[in-house]
């Protein structure tokens, strides 16, 4: 006779088999779709080999299982509630607990690094004109509650500048900047000089900066332009990508964070000046924060 129990865990026995023979599928049909992939498809960028296009209008990106999972969440919900053109989400899965993959559309066109120098100045107000648009409707989503930290999944912060692990959610901006001085705390212990520094900077950040929604990796690699002729309305943004370390962040984070890499666009800095709020204060206090602590890439 079946009891109620067996027949749970043999329902549970046969969802797990499941799940280990689609795993199973899902990984000789990825391998075999990555070598097709090398035959027939040019690298997407040489900089970002692991980023591949496994038809002609999907990418495949591994990585990091959590980022992966806040970026497919950001980009679901961007889709969902803006006009910014981002990929659409074909899957997400994780192959283990600290790798994943993701499946999404591709943006046609190039990254704005490669083709900003060929531009013509009125194609270059269009394309400033549209980043102002789609960082203003970003700007414009509210945390899930006044003041909240984290990313569009409800979870966790990612941002590879500060750590390596996840940080936060954080229910106010004053739990948040607790949090950041203390990647100091080492240096501070190590010196009295730095240790008096860090105890003004703990005092002088603000604490009643807006939380708006943040790209947080916003860069000319990020950035995918289509450009068809010659024409002012010949070259748009076709997509913003790469949201694996968005979230809601005091309002001044996407400036601090664009102007933090070493972006090769000459004039990128302009750029950002163009299109985003400017936090001056921020960005100095920033920045000496990040050379006490060692972040950045
Ligand atoms: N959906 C997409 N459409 C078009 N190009 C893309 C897309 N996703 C990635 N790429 C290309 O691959 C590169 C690397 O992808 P990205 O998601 O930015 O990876 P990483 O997190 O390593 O920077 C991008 O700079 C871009 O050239
Ligand atoms: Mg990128």
């Amino acid at each position: 006779m079946f009891t109620i129990a067996s027949v749970v865990i043999l329902l549970k026995n046969i969802r797990f088999y499941c799940f280990a023979l689609i795993t199973r599928i899902r990984r000789r049909l990825l391998i075999y779709a990555i070598a097709r992939s090398r035959r027939l498809y040019p690298l997407l960028s040489p900089r970002h080999e692991h980023v591949i296009l496994i038809t002609k209008n999907i990418i495949y990106k591994p990585g990091d299982a959590a980022t992966l999972r806040s970026e497919a969440a950001a980009m679901r919900y961007i889709a969902k509630h803006t006009s910014i053109p981002v990929p659409r989400v074909y899957g997400m899965w994780t192959e283990n607990e600290s790798e994943g993959s993701l499946l999404m559309g591709r943006c046609p066109g190039k990254q704005l690094r490669l083709v900003w120098g060929k531009l013509t100045d009125a194609q270059r107000q269009r394309i400033r004109e549209q980043l102002r648009d789609y960082l203003a409707q970003l700007r414009a989503l509210p945390p899930p509650r006044p003041g909240w930290i984290g990313s569009a999944s409800g979870g966790p912060c990612y941002d590879q500048r500060l750590s390596y692990d996840p940080f936060g959610p954080f229910p106010d901006e004053a739990e948040f900047n607790h949090w950041r001085v203390s990647l100091l705390d080492r240096m501070a212990e190590a010196s009295s000089k730095i240790a008096i520094r860090v105890q003004e900077m703990r005092s002088s950040l603000r604490n009643d900066h807006a939380v708006v929604f943040t790209h947080g990796d916003l860069a000319s690699d990020n950035i995918v332009v289509e450009v068809v002729g010659d024409g002012p309305n010949d070259a748009r943004v076709s997509g913003l990508i790469d949201w694996g370390q968005s979230g809601w962040r005091p309002e001044y984070w996407e400036y601090v964070k664009s102007l933090h890499g070493r972006d090769t666009v000459g004039n990128w800095a302009d750029l950002v000046r163009q299109i985003i709020p400017i936090y001056e204060a921020e960005w100095q206090l920033d920045q000496e924060m990040c050379l006490i602590h060692g972040g950045g890439r």
